[in-house]
């Protein structure tokens, strides 16, 4: 992941990842991983704006009963650590009290959802796993997930079948506030060969379907600045042209948009960061089908159901 990591925090931050030798297993669900570690480092970009250093190490590690007594909750053992650091604000006791509530943040209106760690917490807890924050305002601050080792074997995922890069010549609004992210998905999009309109806010990208253009599929981030809600622009953008796909982005997994556990018919979610062959072949997907089709199923590691307890 390292090269997600260095794009996700930018060149004004240095990114050293330590991995010692003959780590141990842990059984984990690598799509989930890989999405805790970018919100971290996401979050430790956030702490550093004036540039700084991040710290991705793996170790194998011992909790005994002295830690664990006093962490209660986590039986004592053998562990494989991710310890992700950084040397930004750090947080004050305040902060750090709450950070891993859920909707706890102290950034601005549309720059964060709280979710980031509150997430993590859960992904780790859901692993077996054990999560502790350590910060100090003025010097940084590092996340510790401990994961119980296994001693099963280690187990290769089959690769995703690598002709997903497919374009297509349809028409797509891309509604996106932040100017780079936007630049960034309608240079990929074109390249792809669609069709591609923009707006920066919830309002335009209506005004120009309310202008009769004929959209294919509307691009939207969730979580956008303005008085017009996303979710209700797309309400508004679907009576208009019921035909039209939806695929939402957002940082902020799935929580905010599926209401009881579903998107509606022909809409589908899209995480950020992500690789410009899961945009190509989602956008595909959702171009492709006929009718509004559930994603397809996670084939590849169907067998961590397996696994879990
Ligand atoms: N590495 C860090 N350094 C300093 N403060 C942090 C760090 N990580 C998190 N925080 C604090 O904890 C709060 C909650 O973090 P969390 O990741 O849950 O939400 P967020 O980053 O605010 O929003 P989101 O992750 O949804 O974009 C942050 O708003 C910030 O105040
Ligand atoms: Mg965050």
């Amino acid at each position: 992941m390292e090269d997600l990591v260095r794009r996700a925090v930018g060149e004004h931050v240095e990114v050293e990842t330590v991995v010692s030798a003959s780590l141990w297993n842990t059984t984990l669900d690598p799509h989930q991983l890989e999405n805790v570690v970018l919100n971290l480092a996401i979050n430790a970009r956030d702490a550093m704006p004036g540039g700084g250093k991040l710290t991705v190490e793996l170790s194998n590690t011992m909790l005994d009963d002295t830690y664990v007594s006093a962490a209660h909750e986590v039986p004592p053992g053998q562990y494989v650590l991710l310890a992700i650091s950084d040397t930004g604000t750090g947080m004050t006791p305040e902060v750090l009290e709450r950070a891993i509530e859920p909707f706890f943040t102290t950034k601005g209106e549309g720059q964060g959802t709280g979710l980031g760690l509150s997430m993590a917490f859960g992904f780790v807890k859901q692993s077996g796993g054990h999560f502790r924050i350590y910060s100090e305002v003025g010097h940084g601050t590092t996340i510790k997930a401990y994961f119980p080792r296994v001693l099963e074997a280690e187990q290769t995922l089959p690769e995703p079948v690598a002709n997903e890069v497919r374009g297509g010549t349809e028409t797509i609004l891309v509604v996106e506030d932040d100017p780079n992210v936007q630049a960034t998905v309608v240079g990929m999009l074109s390249e792809l060969g669609y069709q591609v309109l923009r707006a920066d806010n919830a309002e335009s990208a209506l005004a120009v379907m309310k202008a009769g253009v004929r959209c294919d599929l509307l691009f939207t981030d969730v979580v956008m600045p303005g008085k017009l809600k996303t979710t209700d622009m797309v309400r508004q953008a679907r009576a208009l042209l019921p035909d039209m796909k939806v695929l939402y982005t957002s940082g902020y997994t799935q929580n905010a948009i599926i209401h009881g556990g579903r998107l509606d018919p022909g809409v589908e979610l899209l995480s950020k960061p992500y690789r410009r062959e899961k945009l190509a072949s989602k956008v595909r997907q959702l171009l492709g089908a006929k009718e509004a089709m559930p994603g397809p199923a996670p084939v590849a590691y169907s067998h961590l159901r397996a696994h879990e307890r």
